[in-house]
């Protein structure tokens, strides 16, 4: 069984229909693409998984369990994580601290707790340091760990998102535009990173790209959307060269 299957999914909104009859499916520890022209309901599509939308149609199962009409936290607990396509991290924050504002409410303890088992809440307080400081610590931001993240350069706060995304420990982490807005150099070591979160973290990875640099250099598989629904699935480089998906990009 997939980790991830998606049958029949679709939204509209108004007359629009962003996404439709979307089948997908996602293994455990898999790196999957879903790529598609700007419009094309790739971003709708994460709103639909991570319960940001309640889908018009449709199934999504994560592990067997259904998540339709289920709310975004209960959509986190149930083990999918994502990033957004523009930055959002606790700017005013520091960097270990953004790690571990998740980790709060994965490790979380009662108030009562903290008051009465004062010793029990310092050991959390400590484990959950520790924690967030290891996975830091695999984006090489530990050293960075106490700097405001407004701080960090550009690229490494697209990284310290994914390292939150992290925390919550998830089976399947969507990533919306990682690259967007890097530099090449930027990007070649997005890649590696993305290569060593599944690794580390036995995690799945479906990852929103236009950069197809990066999801030919990563990506295991892919699902290209078109007019909200799917043009084209299979192996990366069948995908890649197939007609349909260079003229959908090429736009003739
Ligand atoms: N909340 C909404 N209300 C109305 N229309 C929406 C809403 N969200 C998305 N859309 C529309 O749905 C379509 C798909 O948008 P979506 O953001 O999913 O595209 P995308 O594939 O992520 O594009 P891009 O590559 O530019 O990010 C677009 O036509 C968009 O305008
Ligand atoms: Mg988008």
């Amino acid at each position: 069984m997939a980790l991830l299957e998606v049958k029949g999914l679709g939204i509209s909104f108004g007359g629009l229909r962003a996404v439709d009859d979307l089948n997908m499916e996602v293994d455990r520890d898999s790196l999957v693409g879903l790529i598609g022209p700007n419009g094309a309901g790739k971003t709708t599509a994460f709103n639909l998984l991570t319960g940001v939308y309640e889908p018009t149609d449709g199934i999504i199962n994560l592990d067997g369990v259904n998540l339709v009409g289920k709310k975004p936290p209960e959509i986190c607990e149930a083990g999918i994580a994502r990033t957004f396509q523009n930055i959002r991290l606790f700017s005013q924050m520091s960097v270990l601290d953004n790690v571990k504002v998740p980790l709060h409410h994965h490790l979380s303890y009662s108030l009562a707790e903290s008051f009465l088992h004062l010793g029990s809440y310092r050991k959390k307080e400590k484990e959950m340091d520790e924690r967030a400081m290891e996975i830091l610590s695999v984006f090489d931001l530990d050293k960075q760990a106490d700097q405001l993240a407004s701080n960090l350069p550009y690229g490494k706060q697209r990284k310290l998102e994914i390292a939150r995304a992290l925390a919550t420990e998830p089976k399947l982490l969507l990533l919306d535009e990682p690259a967007a807005g890097m530099n090449p150099h930027e990007t070649e070591e997005l890649m590696n990173t993305i290569r060593l979160v599944r690794d580390r973290f036995k995690v799945a990875i479906l990852l929103i790209e236009h950069d197809m640099k990066l999801v030919s250099g990563i990506c295991e598989y892919l699902y290209v959307l078109n007019f909200g629904t799917e043009l084209a699935s299979g192996k990366t480089g069948d995908v890649l060269n197939d007609p349909r998906v260079i003229k959908a990009y090429l736009g003739e």
